[in-house]
């Protein structure tokens, strides 16, 4: 990357994240850098000196998506702001990208991040500015602390992935499994905390993977991770995302049962329910080992609610595959889910498995029908919830002046008129129900 344009220092920035809730996690660490460094937040890409793009490259769509959107940085006036392309894309195709676009001034990797600032005072300088670097030192101890809270945080326990399932770049981009120390987690969660968190969700792409020593020198998994931070006063709910089958620990599962904070949900993605698929796809488990972790799961904690992700169309996939897929979808039924059509991803050992690939008209089709089955699950869970009064924390306003929206224990959005301030949690009757929301009112004793 070789520029010949100095710039001047950015005084502002907008952080745009694509993709996955570690990018959300990222671009609010990034913009505490950046805010750190005296740069102020706009709202608006179009107002800011810096635009920072944090890509996701888990399919191609997601990852091809970045150079439309650089194209539509460009200005009226033909400007551009400063750029910087961070997260997957950046750390998978690096220098490529500044060569494919011209008007990114930088590129930093998800494990570089934390070099922002300094990568931004040399495109300033007119130097190039990549970092791809995945040091073994963590990045998080170069992170500034935690500021002003939402009511519902996010805070990454584990990164990287050593499964290699052959669709998947997350071991390329994201690097191998590294969990973050037992101090570093509490302190940030009890900082997260002070600042108005009531929830928080640790993330990891093998969350339930992470295990550390704590600080007596014992071993801990995520079960004793969830137990300690239960004792964080006025953290009052405990999420996890996104595991792994075959680190579904029977501490973890019997946490469901008897953690009262941590909430009733569990995102397990399958990915098929065919075990000729799952062994092409090097998942390492199979269906009925899958469904045999569902029944306990549900034995611990029987209301919880069961999300999952699914490829349709990976290569060699055969009718009788894809039925085996609907059967596990039968079997399990779920509250919530997502589903793809198998995308190849340059240097994923599925990508060479040209032979077998699946018509995509063939995929499309089996994606719609896996869809419709998915949509009926969800629309039937939500409609369970009419009637029942729900403990739901208050998360953001609505589009409506007076509305509010929060989430159930099960992570569903939840409208509703009230006066009660961010933040609050409260109790609900649900009256409506939709395929994504429910909706609901405030106890009628308590509103009057
Ligand atoms: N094609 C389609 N979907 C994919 N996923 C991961 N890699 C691919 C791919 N190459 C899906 C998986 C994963 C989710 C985050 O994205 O279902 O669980
Ligand atoms: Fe990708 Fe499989 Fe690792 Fe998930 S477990 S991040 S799908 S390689």
């Amino acid at each position: 990357m070789s520029r010949t344009n100095r710039r001047t220092d950015p005084k502002s920035y907008f952080v745009k994240s694509f993709g996955c809730q570690m990018n959300v996690y990222d671009g609010e660490r990034m913009a505490e850098l950046l805010d750190a460094e005296g740069l102020a937040p706009v709202d608006d890409a179009d107002a800011a000196d810096l635009v920072v793009l944090n890509t996701c490259h888990i399919r191609e769509k997601a990852a091809e998506k970045v150079y439309s959107d650089i194209g539509r940085l460009r200005r009226d006036d033909g400007s551009t702001p400063m750029i910087a392309i961070a997260g997957c894309v950046a750390q998978a195709e690096g220098a490529e990208i500044p060569r494919r676009a011209r008007e990114v001034d930088i590129v930093v990797g998800p494990q570089a991040y934390h070099n922002l600032p300094t990568l931004v005072a040399k495109a300033a300088r007119g130097e190039d500015a990549l970092d791809t670097d995945m040091p073994v030192a963590s990045k998080f101890g170069a992170l500034p602390k935690r500021a002003k809270q939402a009511p519902s945080a996010f805070l990454t326990v584990q990164e990287g992935c050593d499964k290699f399932c052959t669709y998947c770049v997350v071991p390329y981009t994201r690097g191998a499994e590294v969990s973050r120390p037992w101090k570093a987690v509490i302190d940030e969660a009890r900082a997260l905390v002070d600042a108005g968190a009531k929830e928080i969700t640790l993330l990891g792409q093998n969350v339930n993977a992470w295990e550390t020593d704590d600080e007596t020198g014992n071993r801990q998994g995520l079960d004793g991770l969830i137990r300690a931070l239960d004792r964080i006063a006025g953290l009052e709910r405990i999420r996890y995302t996104t595991s792994h089958p075959n680190d579904m620990t029977e501490g973890l599962i019997r946490a469901h049962g008897e953690v009262d904070a941590l909430m009733p949900y569990l995102h397990l993605p399958v990915q098929s329910g065919s075990d000729p698929i799952l062994k092409a796809m090097n998942r390492s488990h199979s269906a009925a080992s899958y469904l045999a972790i569902i029944e306990r799961v549900r034995e611990a904690r029987p209301d919880i609610a069961i999300s999952g992700d699914f490829i349709v169309g990976f290569p060699g996939e055969s009718d009788e595959d894809f039925e085996a897929t609907l059967d596990i979808v039968r079997a399990t039924n779920y509250a919530q889910a997502f589903s793809f059509k198998y995308s190849a991803r340059p240097g994923t050992p599925a990508a060479e498995m040209t032979d077998c690939f699946i018509a995509p008209e063939l995929a499309d089709e089996r994606l719609q029908r896996l869809q419709a089955l998915l949509n009926e699950q969800q629309m039937a869970f939500n409609q369970q919830a009419i009637g029942k009064r729900t403990r739901v924390l208050l998360e953001r306003e609505g589009r409506k002046t007076g509305q509010r929206i929060g989430k159930s224990p099960w992570l569903q959005s939840v409208h509703l008129d009230t006066d009660e301030p961010i933040g609050t949690m409260i109790d609900v009757d649900i009256l409506s129900a939709g395929p994504r929301s429910l909706g609901g009112a405030m106890p009628a004793e308590e509103a009057a």
